[in-house]
């Protein structure tokens, strides 16, 4: 029978028609006036995305390199920094900090939890020298939320920390305004729900952490963000870009702009509220205590394995993602972040009952549908 894959892996995902019309036209060069000129506008519609008029620098690279450069360009080798490494994601931040020879204060969380704030108001406490807070809004491994807000008020009353976040699977996601919550340093990835193929980071960083530019002693090169402000200021970048993607960027920004950031952070919600809460009624238990809206993860039941469960669900025309590290095998991560409607959320609840019950679990069918669209319902 014919079984038409659909994407629900928390990055890549799903791709908007504009989008993939802009991926399809001839490549531009990108030393020329049509290249800038797109290129500025790319930069206003990411300022207006993040509501600031401070630069935002765009790389070639995955997520991961605007993660690198944020290190590199506004810290210093023996830097005291706390990590709140709650999850695969976190655990990066403290990869990357230590290779380039920050002292890591780790501050490890069970994955599927949150960071309390006592525990940070301890920490900051016993070591008021640190010199950045690193974190992610939103740590796709566990599904988990973290609030930034709270962290950018600690952050300020320190005398010289940055609040650096990763906002890879936050932006597009929640209203993500680095100026109110006081954000330091903020970096995205164009393969969540800036609704783009892989290949293009996203570097936010404020007036405090501009000051660190001149101070910073790490050898770079490629992220070079003094160099790169320079150049983009001028509608040009350092070196090639991936200009394919910086021009369906700008479509994608169009209709991020076009919902309105309020709308598209509401559309999340309820996206994420539903598959919570259909899942639940499938008698599954969520993964997170603090759940993100950009992916859901769950359990799979006792006695079925999670892997088993994503492939029945493949089978069915549903990828998506499963645990990394200790949660291999244990659990599935749905995404409904990026170009996700009501009814993709109908769809892969229930191609889940089908896998369920095809895996031995046995649900009503249209439980967990009824759930979701009971909940749908009341906002459309
Ligand atoms: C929260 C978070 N941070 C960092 C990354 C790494 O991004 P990339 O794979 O684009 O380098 C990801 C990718 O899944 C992510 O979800």
């Amino acid at each position: 029978m014919l079984i038409k894959e659909r994407l629900f892996t928390p990055g890549p995902v799903p791709l908007p028609p504009q989008v993939i019309k802009a991926l399809g036209q001839q490549i531009i060069h990108h030393r020329t006036p049509e290249f800038t000129q797109i290129f500025k506008q790319v930069r206003e519609k990411l300022q207006k995305l993040l509501d600031t008029k401070r630069d935002v620098l765009l790389f070639s690279s995955s997520g991961t390199g605007a993660m690198e450069s944020a290190v590199l360009n506004f810290f210093s080798t023996g830097d005291k920094v706390l990590v709140i490494n709650a999850g695969k994601f976190g655990q990066r931040w403290k990869e990357l900090a230590e290779t380039f020879g920050l002292n890591v204060i780790d501050y490890s969380i069970e994955w599927g939890k949150t960071y309390s704030r006592e525990k940070v108001e301890e920490i900051v406490k016993a070591n008021p020298d640190i010199k950045g807070i690193f974190v992610q809004q939103s740590e796709t491994s566990t599904t988990t939320y973290h609030d930034v807000d709270f962290l950018g008020s600690v952050s300020a009353r320190l005398e010289d920390c940055l609040l650096v976040v990763d906002g890879i699977t936050s932006v597009g996601v929640y209203e993500v305004y680095p100026e109110k919550s006081g954000i330091d340093i903020l970096v995205t990835g164009s393969q969540k729900a800036l609704m783009l193929p892989p290949g293009l980071s996203v570097l936010y960083f404020s007036q405090k952490a501009e000051k660190r530019l001149e101070k910073s002693n790490i050898p770079r090169y490629y992220f070079d963000v003094k160099k790169e402000l320079k150049k983009q200021r001028e509608g040009q970048t350092a070196y090639t870009p991936a200009i394919s993607l910086i021009i369906a960027l700008n479509e994608s920004l169009n209709l991020m702009l076009e919902e309105g950031i309020k709308q598209l952070a509401e559309r999340h919600s309820l996206l994420a509220e539903a598959t919570r809460e259909a899942v639940k009624e499938l008698g599954l238990k969520l993964l997170s205590e603090s759940p993100s809206n950009s992916a859901t993860g769950v359990y799979a039941p006792e006695g079925i394995n999670g892997d088993e469960l994503r492939k029945i669900l493949l089978s069915l025309g549903f990828r998506v993602a499963g645990g990394q590290d200790h949660l291999k095998g244990k659990i599935l991560r749905i995404a409904h972040m990026g170009y996700f409607d009501f009814n993709d959320v109908i769809q892969v609840i229930a191609g889940l009952e089908l896998a369920l019950n095809k895996a031995g679990y046995s649900v009503e069918l249209g439980k967990g549908v009824k759930k979701a669209q009971e909940i749908i319902i009341k906002n459309i």
